[in-house]
């Protein structure tokens, strides 16, 4: 059963000149009790916009415009900033991205996760202090560590600080926003296996957000791919690791690092994903794509169901 169903969600940034600028566009999708959902695009693709967009996160500028974000039956869109506040970090959490860099220096890791638990739940110091130690441990720190400061911890424990802080309000769903980026690949390994063991303990469900279709393959049961705001792939990862058929899908399996041998990474992608004030008048990835007919030019494709569960967003995938 669906736990979070996001139904076409669009989100604007407002530009100083008061135009909106379409960051994200009817998105949907939804994740099931203890299951996860990679969600994948180039940088720039609008991933990081549309989960701060489901908790409502977004910078003073952003705007959900329309859609629907339904956790367990309800819409988080329609209650208010105290109603939502106990859906966040209480339900859903995120791991947001680069905030492992962002730890303050001057503070124990310990305290900044206890002062997170203090922020977010009615509990005095102590207590606090106690479940530091407990989520350390869940994410396989000792809890000795606690008294260290951010420079005493290599950055795959700091990501792994982060995700205990993420899990201080025992939440249902994890959003993990480019976790292993900027590590190497044995602490990539570590950290998805961190997060696969504790969806497995904890019954969680996740949604991994990342521009390496390599890192969905380890933990991912279902894949929507993002390019331009949109979703241009959703399916299962069996279907879009053997049978993808949007083109940016395709190219994306092809640009991704093998992780046998990482030095082998294939050339990326040529170009870039379109900056938002100007983007295509037809298919978003038309400027790029290696298979494009006239059509894509002028016309955005639709998003079509071409099997059960798998959908695709091309003009050369028709019934
Ligand atoms: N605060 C903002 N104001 C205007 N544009 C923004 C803002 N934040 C992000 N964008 C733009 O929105 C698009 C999507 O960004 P983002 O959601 O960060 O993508 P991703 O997480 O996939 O890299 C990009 O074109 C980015 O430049
Ligand atoms: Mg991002």
């Amino acid at each position: 059963m669906a736990i979070l169903e996001v139904r076409n969600l669009s989100v604007n940034y407002l530009t100083d000149e008061g135009t909106a600028l379409h960051a994200v566009e009817d998105l949907s999708f939804s994740l099931d009790h203890g299951r996860s959902l990679g969600l994948v695009g180039e940088s720039g693709c609008g991933k990081t916009t549309a989960m701060l967009g489901v908790l409502r996160l977004l910078p003073s500028e952003g705007r959900i415009v329309s859609g629907e974000v339904v956790y367990d039956g309800v819409d988080l869109l329609h209650l208010s900033e105290p109603e939502m506040r106990e859906y966040r970090w209480g339900r859903i959490s995120i791991v947001f991205q680069g905030a492992m860099n962002a730890l303050n220096p001057v503070s124990r890791v310990g305290d900044q996760i206890a002062e997170a638990i203090m922020l977010h739940e009615s509990v005095d110091k102590r207590m606090a202090r106690a479940q530091v130690g407990e989520l350390l441990e869940m994410v396989g720190i000792t809890p000795e560590m606690a008294s260290q400061y951010p420079h005493q911890y290599s950055g795959g424990m700091r990501q792994r600080a982060m995700i205990a802080m993420a899990l201080a309000c025992t939440p249902n769903i994890v959003i993990a926003d480019e976790p292993t980026t900027a590590l190497d690949v044995m602490i990539q390994a570590q950290i998805l296996n961190l997060l696969q063991n504790l969806q497995k303990e904890l019954g969680l469900s996740i949604i991994l957000v990342t521009h390496d279709l390599g890192v969905v393959a380890e933990i991912c049961d279902d894949v929507l791919v993002m390019y331009g705001g949109k979703t241009a792939e959703y399916a299962s990862v069996d279907v879009i690791y053997n049978e993808s058929l949007h083109p940016y899908t395709q190219r994306l399996l092809e640009a991704f690092p093998d992780v046998e041998n990482p030095a082998s990474t294939l050339a990326s992608i040529p170009g870039y994903p379109p900056p938002l004030d100007a983007l295509p008048p037809g298919c978003r990835f038309e400027p790029r794509c290696h298979r494009k007919s006239e059509i894509c030019a002028v016309e955005s494709p639709l998003l079509m169901a071409v099997n059960s569960g798998h959908y695709v967003a091309c003009h050369e995938v028709r019934d």
